[in-house]
């Protein structure tokens, strides 16, 4: 596409100018043809897996869809993990295996066009046990290559599970097991009670009555024409297709091809036929009912628009996702509002870039409402349970509505009674469903790991908020609707371009100095903390936020000649402190990148932002973002899909 050609060839800047007014027209047909309210994912109603890995199986009739339906699935599961991957195939009784490190996406259908079969098992893979290789990839196999099984979760007893194997099979462990995996000991154990006597289902069985831990799994047999499926506290979902059935982590892998679905329970082993579906109870082998529901919402099938990457264009169109998050109700404003005046104790909770914002919520509260509340990071909620009761409210800020440490403070709240109010991009998402109630911040999918339109949606809701609560939200809409016309003016390709060749600067200093550091502070502060979460997570630069009245307290001694400083300087109180600040730095050799609205001719380098008062952090964080953009693609990597990470962080 044409529309962000000044991205693609970056030495033609102009030629997004010459179309933005098409791209906008192209979002905003999209929004307003589409329903403002945007499904995204969604999960099963069966809470969250603690662990990652997506898991997608296949059984049918028509042998050359198996390898298309598996490169699919996963394609549709990678958010849960993108480190290796894997599809078997099983044709005349034989298996066809490809197993590889990377990304599932970077390969295409095509690539698997002579796998043929009935049945397909594939994996993709977030590293737990064993490092990244294409030796621990799944699917794993039974030491005589006859059981393959895909996993997500954690087997905690495979220790033991090993030693049992080796006793009964009289072999070593290192000649028994290929891989650093817990998985291996399963199909391990479904071969040796085969070997026993038993049918493959019942093997399947009596294996699975010895596994502890939380997971999910499928199997397949070499000769059998069944799938065997089975989950223990992590999510497996069925999909009932024409003469075909499906099992995966989660809907979207198959909404393709069916919306017929269906939740097994925990330890309800699932054998799995092109033409039949039995569901047995592993506990007393005695068989369960099967209830199917319909799924009556839509993937949002996200592009890049013509951008090279999604995380390209989540930050250019933040004109629009903000003008989407700023159309609030004002009565659900004003109800949640009043939920949190009567809340005795307030807890923001979110993880990484949401935990951030959160805190911004907590300061806007506290600046207008003149409400004292606390932030806290999921993981670290724990401690703090003590304080939940009747009176309390839990606000729980993220993307996605799946982070596993948010879910576990809001089990708890849940748990004490206390109200919970949800700040979340995805409907219907578990967090949602664990909430009293949701405000969304209609962002649109975002599909890059780093977050990045979302978080700016999340600041304008939560001043909305603080708006609504010190009763002035026509006050607050005002203010927004200015804020968006200003970004939209702003955020073009001449921004693109400056901050590019910031980063390049800032890319030749980093091959002497991999570290960066960013200070804010008061309203800036968060935004100082998340600047360097975005440009850890892209460019593996060592970045690190500081408050700015802290440098002196310790983090200036890491300070020397050339240390790139990225310094937040709005027009507010804040100005003269950081001015000082920025002197000191100077004084003492930095590389000061200013990010402010006015020149106070201190900076070595001067990003002009727009004045947006108490929406300033808004326009800091966007600069940011695109230097962390930038900086990943200068230090070749991949900035929608950083290494090691994940788009929803489900584990613990
Ligand atoms: O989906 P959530 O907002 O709950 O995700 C929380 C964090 O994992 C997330 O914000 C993460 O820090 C970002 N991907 C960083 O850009």
């Amino acid at each position: 596409m044409s529309v962000c050609k000044g991205f693609c060839n970056q030495t033609a800047p102009r030629t997004l100018n010459g179309i933005r007014v098409y791209y906008y027209i192209l979002i905003f047909l999209r929004y307003t043809h589409g329903n403002t309210h945007i499904m995204l994912r969604r999960r099963g109603k069966q809470g969250y897996d603690k662990y990652m890995c997506g898991i997608f199986g296949y059984v049918g009739k028509k042998e050359e869809e198996v390898a298309a339906r598996a490169y699919h699935g996963l394609r549709e599961l990678e958010y849960r993990g993108y480190d290796s991957w894997g599809i078997v195939a099983q044709k005349a009784k034989e298996f066809h295996l490809v197993r590889a490190v990377g990304k599932i996406s970077d390969k295409s259908a095509a690539d698997f066009k002579d796998i043929r079969g009935t049945m397909a098992l594939g994996h993709s893979r977030w590293a737990t046990h064993g490092g990244v290789s294409e030796k621990n990839a799944h699917p794993q196999l039974s030491y005589d290559d006859s059981v393959a099984v895909i996993h997500n979760g954690i087997i905690e007893n495979h220790r033991e599970l090993k030693h049992f194997l080796v006793e009964k099979l009289g072999q070593s462990e290192t000649s028994l097991f290929r891989s650093e995996t817990d998985t291996e000991v399963i199909p391990h154990l479904i071969a040796y009670f085969v070997g026993e006597g038993k049918s493959f289902e019942m093997a399947f069985i009596e294996a699975c009555r010895m596994l502890e831990g939380r997971y999910a799994i499928v199997a397949m047999k070499k000769g059998e024409s069944y799938l065997m499926a089975m989950r223990r506290g992590s999510p497996l979902v069925l999909g009932k297709g024409v003469e075909c059935y499906f099992v995966a982590s989660d809907v979207p892998a198959f909404l393709d091809h069916t919306r017929t679905v269906a939740y097994p329970e925990d330890k309800v082993a699932v054998k799995l036929k092109a033409d039949e579906l039995l569901l047995r109870d592993i506990t007393n082998a005695k068989k369960v009912d099967c209830v199917w529901k319909t799924i009556t919402w839509d993937k949002v099938s996200a592009t890049k628009e013509g951008y090279p990457h999604y995380m390209l264009k989540e930050i250019m169109e933040q004109g629009n996702s903000l003008d989407q998050a700023i159309r609030q109700d004002d009565a659900k404003l004003a109800e949640i509002a009043k939920m949190i005046k009567s809340a005795e104790h307030l807890f923001f909770v979110g993880c990484g870039t949401a935990a951030k914002m959160a805190k911004l919520g907590e300061l806007y509260l506290a600046k207008l409402g003149g409400k004292l509340s606390g932030t806290f990071v999921g993981s670290e909620f724990s401690i703090y349970e003590q304080f939940l009761d009747k009176r309390g409210l839990l606000f729980a800020v993220s993307q996605s509505g799946e982070t596993a440490d948010v879910l576990e403070a809001l089990a708890k709240a849940e748990e004490e009674g206390a109200k919970i109010v949800a700040l979340l991009n995805v409907v219907d998402s578990s967090i949602d469903r664990m909430s009293d109630t949701s405000l969304y911040i209609h962002a649109g999918p975002e599909i890059a790991v780093a977050s990045t339109k979302a978080a700016t949606a999340q600041i304008a809701v939560l001043l909305l908020l603080a708006h609504a609560y010190a009763g002035k939200i026509g006050e607050g809409k005002h203010l927004m609707r200015g804020v968006v016309k200003d970004i939209r003016a702003w955020l073009n390709s001449d921004l693109f371009q400056e901050t590019k060749k910031i980063a390049e600067k800032v890319f030749e200093k980093s091959k002497k100095h991999n570290d960066l550091y960013v200070i804010g502070r008061g309203l800036s502060a968060p935004i100082a903390h998340e600047a360097a979460i975005k440009i850890q997570e892209v460019s593996y630069i060592h970045a690190e936020g500081f408050s700015g009245g802290e440098l002196k307290h310790g983090p200036i001694a890491l300070v020397g000649v050339g240390t790139p400083v990225i310094a937040i300087v709005p027009n507010d109180e804040t100005k003269r402190d950081m001015e000082s600040n920025t002197t000191e730095l100077r004084a003492r050799g930095a590389y000061v990148i200013g990010i402010a609205p006015e020149n106070s001719m201190l900076y070595d380098e001067w990003i002009k932002v727009p004045n947006l008062g108490l929406a300033s952090p808004i326009a800091s964080l966007i600069p940011i973002q695109l230097l962390a953009y930038h900086l990943a693609l200068l230090r070749g990597n991949d900035p929608d899909k950083p290494r090691n990470l994940a788009k929803s962080v489900t584990v613990k």
